[in-house]
Protein backbone atom coordinates (compact mmCIF):
# COMPACT_ATOMS: atom_id res chain seq x y z
CA UNK A 1 0.00 0.00 0.00
CA UNK A 2 0.99 3.46 -0.41
CA UNK A 3 2.57 5.13 2.17
CA UNK A 4 0.37 7.96 3.63
CA UNK A 5 2.15 11.74 3.89
CA UNK A 6 0.27 13.56 7.04
CA UNK A 7 1.66 17.09 7.42
CA UNK A 8 2.27 18.97 10.69
CA UNK A 9 0.25 22.21 10.41
CA UNK A 10 3.45 23.14 13.57
CA UNK A 11 5.37 23.83 10.78
CA UNK A 12 3.10 25.98 8.69
CA UNK A 13 2.38 29.88 8.58
CA UNK A 14 -0.47 30.33 11.00
CA UNK A 15 -1.29 33.90 9.45
CA UNK A 16 -3.07 31.96 6.47
CA UNK A 17 -3.47 28.09 8.30
CA UNK A 18 -6.38 27.51 5.79
CA UNK A 19 -4.61 28.39 2.42
CA UNK A 20 -1.65 26.31 3.75
CA UNK A 21 -3.91 23.32 4.51
CA UNK A 22 -5.39 23.50 1.04
CA UNK A 23 -1.88 23.83 -0.28
CA UNK A 24 -0.69 20.48 1.07
CA UNK A 25 -4.45 19.17 0.50
CA UNK A 26 -3.22 19.92 -3.36
CA UNK A 27 -0.09 18.93 -2.66
CA UNK A 28 -1.16 15.25 -2.15
CA UNK A 29 -1.81 14.82 1.47
CA UNK A 30 -3.30 12.06 3.07
CA UNK A 31 -4.29 13.48 6.99
CA UNK A 32 -3.68 16.96 8.17
CA UNK A 33 -1.80 16.64 11.82
CA UNK A 34 -2.76 18.51 14.55
CA UNK A 35 -0.49 18.90 17.20
CA UNK A 36 -1.79 20.03 20.67
CA UNK A 37 0.03 21.04 23.51
CA UNK A 38 -0.56 22.41 27.06
CA UNK A 39 2.76 23.60 28.30
CA UNK A 40 2.41 20.64 31.05
CA UNK A 41 2.72 17.34 28.89
CA UNK A 42 5.55 18.79 26.79
CA UNK A 43 7.24 22.11 27.09
CA UNK A 44 5.09 23.93 24.73
CA UNK A 45 1.39 25.50 24.24
CA UNK A 46 -0.07 25.42 21.07
CA UNK A 47 -3.75 24.80 19.78
CA UNK A 48 -7.14 23.95 21.04
CA UNK A 49 -9.89 22.92 19.82
CA UNK A 50 -11.08 26.33 18.62
CA UNK A 51 -8.63 26.01 15.58
CA UNK A 52 -9.72 22.43 14.55
CA UNK A 53 -13.31 23.70 14.50
CA UNK A 54 -12.26 26.35 12.26
CA UNK A 55 -9.88 24.30 9.97
CA UNK A 56 -12.73 21.68 9.84
CA UNK A 57 -14.44 23.51 6.53
CA UNK A 58 -11.17 23.85 5.06
CA UNK A 59 -10.62 20.53 4.23
CA UNK A 60 -12.18 17.26 3.53
CA UNK A 61 -8.88 15.35 4.76
CA UNK A 62 -9.08 14.17 7.61
CA UNK A 63 -7.86 15.72 10.90
CA UNK A 64 -5.20 13.57 12.89
CA UNK A 65 -5.38 15.57 15.97
CA UNK A 66 -2.09 13.92 18.37
CA UNK A 67 -2.54 15.16 22.38
CA UNK A 68 0.56 16.00 23.88
CA UNK A 69 -1.43 16.90 26.91
CA UNK A 70 -2.47 15.80 30.20
CA UNK A 71 -5.77 14.54 31.36
CA UNK A 72 -6.76 13.69 27.55
CA UNK A 73 -9.59 12.48 29.07
CA UNK A 74 -10.86 16.12 29.86
CA UNK A 75 -11.12 17.24 26.36
CA UNK A 76 -11.80 14.89 23.77
CA UNK A 77 -15.15 15.55 23.28
CA UNK A 78 -14.31 18.94 22.46
CA UNK A 79 -11.76 17.82 19.70
CA UNK A 80 -14.48 15.27 18.66
CA UNK A 81 -17.05 17.60 18.24
CA UNK A 82 -14.80 20.21 16.89
CA UNK A 83 -14.38 17.95 13.99
CA UNK A 84 -11.62 15.26 14.88
CA UNK A 85 -11.40 11.98 12.62
CA UNK A 86 -8.41 10.67 14.75
CA UNK A 87 -7.87 11.35 17.96
CA UNK A 88 -4.67 9.96 19.64
CA UNK A 89 -3.09 9.83 23.10
CA UNK A 90 -0.05 9.96 25.00
CA UNK A 91 -0.05 6.10 26.62
CA UNK A 92 2.33 8.04 29.05
CA UNK A 93 -0.70 10.64 30.07
CA UNK A 94 -3.27 8.07 30.33
CA UNK A 95 -3.20 5.91 33.83
CA UNK A 96 -6.67 4.28 32.42
CA UNK A 97 -5.47 4.03 28.97
CA UNK A 98 -8.32 1.34 27.43
CA UNK A 99 -11.11 3.97 29.35
CA UNK A 100 -9.62 6.65 27.39
CA UNK A 101 -9.46 5.41 23.60
CA UNK A 102 -13.28 3.67 24.30
CA UNK A 103 -14.29 7.40 25.21
CA UNK A 104 -12.52 8.51 21.91
CA UNK A 105 -14.72 5.87 20.14
CA UNK A 106 -17.62 6.75 22.11
CA UNK A 107 -17.94 9.88 19.79
CA UNK A 108 -17.27 8.32 16.39
CA UNK A 109 -13.86 9.03 16.13
CA UNK A 110 -11.11 6.55 15.31
CA UNK A 111 -8.95 5.99 18.18
CA UNK A 112 -5.16 6.02 18.61
CA UNK A 113 -2.48 5.46 20.93
CA UNK A 114 1.09 7.18 21.00
CA UNK A 115 4.49 6.52 22.45
CA UNK A 116 7.86 9.18 23.11
CA UNK A 117 11.23 7.91 21.90
CA UNK A 118 12.06 6.34 25.37
CA UNK A 119 8.85 4.44 26.06
CA UNK A 120 9.30 0.82 25.30
CA UNK A 121 6.70 -0.72 22.74
CA UNK A 122 5.70 -3.73 25.56
CA UNK A 123 3.55 -0.35 27.07
CA UNK A 124 0.51 -0.46 24.65
CA UNK A 125 1.06 -4.31 23.26
CA UNK A 126 -2.59 -4.50 26.22
CA UNK A 127 -3.96 -2.06 23.58
CA UNK A 128 -3.21 -3.05 20.06
CA UNK A 129 -6.68 -4.68 19.51
CA UNK A 130 -8.53 -1.23 20.51
CA UNK A 131 -7.07 0.94 18.56
CA UNK A 132 -6.81 2.57 14.88
CA UNK A 133 -3.40 4.00 14.46
CA UNK A 134 -0.23 3.24 16.81
CA UNK A 135 1.84 6.35 16.19
CA UNK A 136 5.66 6.17 17.10
CA UNK A 137 7.48 9.52 18.62
CA UNK A 138 10.82 9.57 16.73
CA UNK A 139 11.88 12.69 18.65
CA UNK A 140 10.51 13.51 22.12
CA UNK A 141 8.00 15.63 21.25
CA UNK A 142 6.88 19.37 22.16
CA UNK A 143 8.88 21.00 19.19
CA UNK A 144 8.99 20.83 15.16
CA UNK A 145 12.39 20.44 13.42
CA UNK A 146 13.92 17.94 15.63
CA UNK A 147 16.35 15.20 14.86
CA UNK A 148 15.00 11.29 14.01
CA UNK A 149 16.22 9.51 16.94
CA UNK A 150 17.08 6.35 15.31
CA UNK A 151 16.94 3.89 18.03
CA UNK A 152 13.28 3.83 17.79
CA UNK A 153 13.19 1.83 14.00
CA UNK A 154 13.76 -1.73 16.16
CA UNK A 155 10.30 -0.66 17.66
CA UNK A 156 8.57 -0.16 14.15
CA UNK A 157 9.43 -3.91 13.41
CA UNK A 158 8.41 -4.89 16.60
CA UNK A 159 4.78 -3.51 16.41
CA UNK A 160 4.23 -4.09 13.00
CA UNK A 161 5.48 -7.88 13.88
CA UNK A 162 2.82 -8.02 16.68
CA UNK A 163 0.26 -6.80 14.53
CA UNK A 164 1.13 -9.59 12.03
CA UNK A 165 1.37 -11.77 14.08
CA UNK A 166 -2.16 -10.82 15.78
CA UNK A 167 -3.81 -10.41 12.52
CA UNK A 168 -4.75 -6.63 13.52
CA UNK A 169 -5.33 -3.46 10.95
CA UNK A 170 -4.48 -0.92 12.97
CA UNK A 171 -2.12 1.72 10.94
CA UNK A 172 1.20 2.65 12.26
CA UNK A 173 2.42 6.07 12.35
CA UNK A 174 5.76 8.20 12.57
CA UNK A 175 6.54 11.33 13.88
CA UNK A 176 9.28 13.60 14.26
CA UNK A 177 12.20 14.28 11.99
CA UNK A 178 10.52 12.75 8.87
CA UNK A 179 12.59 13.80 5.93
CA UNK A 180 13.93 12.21 2.40
CA UNK A 181 16.56 10.84 4.71
CA UNK A 182 14.79 9.04 7.02
CA UNK A 183 11.36 8.07 5.82
CA UNK A 184 12.85 4.94 3.89
CA UNK A 185 14.04 3.29 6.96
CA UNK A 186 10.28 4.04 8.66
CA UNK A 187 9.11 2.71 5.52
CA UNK A 188 10.57 -0.71 5.28
CA UNK A 189 10.16 -0.95 8.99
CA UNK A 190 6.29 -1.11 8.84
CA UNK A 191 4.96 2.49 8.76
CA UNK A 192 1.97 3.27 6.74
CA UNK A 193 1.59 7.04 7.64
CA UNK A 194 4.30 9.06 7.73
CA UNK A 195 3.87 12.65 9.67
CA UNK A 196 6.19 15.47 8.18
CA UNK A 197 6.14 19.09 9.31
CA UNK A 198 9.43 20.98 8.50
CA UNK A 199 9.94 18.90 5.87
CA UNK A 200 7.08 19.74 4.14
CA UNK A 201 6.12 23.40 4.99
CA UNK A 202 9.38 25.08 4.80
CA UNK A 203 9.53 23.75 0.93
CA UNK A 204 8.56 26.43 -1.80
CA UNK A 205 6.56 23.34 -3.80
CA UNK A 206 4.85 21.03 -0.86
CA UNK A 207 3.53 18.77 -3.47
CA UNK A 208 6.47 17.87 -4.55
CA UNK A 209 7.95 17.78 -0.91
CA UNK A 210 5.55 15.45 -0.39
CA UNK A 211 6.45 12.94 -3.31
CA UNK A 212 9.75 13.13 -2.04
CA UNK A 213 8.99 11.71 1.09
CA UNK A 214 6.23 9.17 -0.05
CA UNK A 215 8.71 7.85 -2.77
CA UNK A 216 11.87 8.21 -0.87
CA UNK A 217 14.06 5.15 -0.87
CA UNK A 218 17.19 3.89 0.99
CA UNK A 219 20.59 5.90 -0.19
C1 LIG B 1 6.48 17.07 17.72
C2 LIG B 1 5.19 16.99 16.93
C3 LIG B 1 5.45 16.70 15.50
C4 LIG B 1 6.20 17.78 14.80
C5 LIG B 1 6.96 17.18 13.65
O1 LIG B 1 6.20 17.42 19.01
O2 LIG B 1 4.37 15.98 17.45
O3 LIG B 1 4.25 16.38 14.82
O4 LIG B 1 5.38 18.80 14.31
O5 LIG B 1 7.77 18.17 13.09
P1 LIG B 1 9.04 17.80 12.21
O6 LIG B 1 8.56 17.01 11.04
O7 LIG B 1 9.57 19.16 11.83
O8 LIG B 1 9.98 17.03 13.08
ZN1 LIG C 1 2.64 15.21 16.16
Amino acid sequence: MMTKIAPSILASDFSKLGEEIKDVEQGGADYIHVDVMDGHFVPNITIGPLIVDAIRPVTSLPLDVHLMIENPDQYIEAFAKAGADIITVHQEACPHLHRTLQLIKSFGVKAGVVINPATPAETIKPVLQDVDLVLLMTVNPGFGGQSFIESVVPKIQQVADWREEQSLSFEIEIDGGVKEETAPICIESGADVLVAGSAIFKEEDRGQAIEVIRHSVKA
